[in-house]
């Protein structure tokens, strides 16, 4: 099977009520989406992704009405973040209702939900009558995709349609906010910033660490998003890029751009650095480096998802 890469909705949804694979593009980062009630489909995403059964699926629809009909004992303070932040790079881990089939949450008692805003995946979603279990559309452990062609290059063979809707807008999966023990917790920094997350609250909120990653939140696994290369970390490379050794800045404060040298926004400008955090770690694996020394960004706003990503693809 070779997946075929077109733009129509129609089509996507028609193939998805068949039990079929289809990647979707989301403002975060491309999905590989089945029919989450279907646990053929379900099983399917699994093995095309070579994703460990114990880790659960995120499921997607298009309205904080359509998909919070699979959660219930709803906290206020979820209500609040949906109200406000849907549709958006955000999901809602909440206890789930018995018609959500096990294999989707890997047999946990709560449900990831989300309500993307990418204008493609939402016509897609307005057409299906169940909700649609959507990984990032990458092998388990590798980079995200964020083009339709990041997604045929990596799971072409393995899928039947992608709906191309062009470069992802945020870049980043989403921000996983979770209410065990009834206070929320995000469980992976993304594409919503946790200081949107607390304003909309009108208080702090707990942010679960890389060193506190435990087995229910497998995103949070430290080694994911590999690069196939080794990275470094710091705060200013001192050095300039060499055929060997790439170097990824951030700002144009520290030397400007040789053929080594990569740059996640020249303009400082931290939603800029998440849109081109995943195609520029393509693009140093393809680049023939065996190491790049990796500029971490401030640690505000998306750029602590940033740095997150980064520190997990240098583990
Ligand atoms: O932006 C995104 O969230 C993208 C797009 C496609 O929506 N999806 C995505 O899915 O990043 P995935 O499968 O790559 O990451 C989902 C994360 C996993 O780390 C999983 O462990 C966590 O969500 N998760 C899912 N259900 C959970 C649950 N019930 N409790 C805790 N974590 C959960
Ligand atoms: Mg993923």
């Amino acid at each position: 099977m070779r997946a075929i890469i077109g733009t129509d909705p129609e089509e996507a949804a028609r193939r998805l009520a068949m039990g079929q694979l289809v990647a979707l593009p989301t403002e975060t980062v491309y999905g590989l989406g089945g029919n989450a009630l279907n646990p053929r489909a379900v099983s399917g995403v699994f093995t095309a992704k070579n994703r460990p059964s114990f880790d659960p699926l995120i499921l997607h629809q298009s309205s904080s009405e359509r998909i919070l009909a699979y959660a219930q004992q709803i906290p206020h303070e979820a209500r609040r973040l949906a109200e406000a932040l849907w549709p958006g790079p955000l999901t809602l881990v909440l206890p789930r209702v018995s018609s959500v089939p096990d294999l989707v949450t890997a047999g946990l008692d709560t449900v990831a939900l989300r309500v993307p805003s990418h204008p493609l995946i939402r016509e897609v979603l307005e057409r299906v009558d169940f909700p649609v279990a959507a990984p990032s559309a990458n092998p388990f452990g590798f980079v995200s995709p964020v083009t339709a062609a990041h997604v045929a290059d990596q799971l072409g063979d393995r899928i039947d349609y992608i709906l191309d809707g062009g470069t992802c807008r945020v870049g980043l999966e989403s921000t996983i906010v979770g209410f065990a023990g009834g206070a929320p917790t995000v469980l992976r920094k993304g594409g919503t910033a946790v200081e949107d997350i607390e304003s909309v609250l009108g208080r702090s909120v707990e942010v679960r660490t890389l060193s506190s990653s435990r087995p229910t939140a497998p995103g949070m696994l430290v080694s994911h998003y590999s690069p196939g290369i080794a990275l470094t970390l710091v705060e200013v490379a001192a050095e300039a890029g060499t055929a060997e050794r790439a170097v990824v800045r951030f700002g144009d404060a520290n030397g400007a751009g040789g053929q080594h040298e990569y740059n996640l926004s020249v303009a400082g400008d931290l939603e800029e650095a998440a849109r081109n955090l995943f195609t520029v770690l393509r693009r140093l694996a393809a680049g023939g480096y065996r190491s790049a020394t990796v500029e971490l960004v401030p640690e505000r706003g998306l750029g602590r998802a940033i740095n997150d990503r980064l520190r997990r693809a240098s583990n």
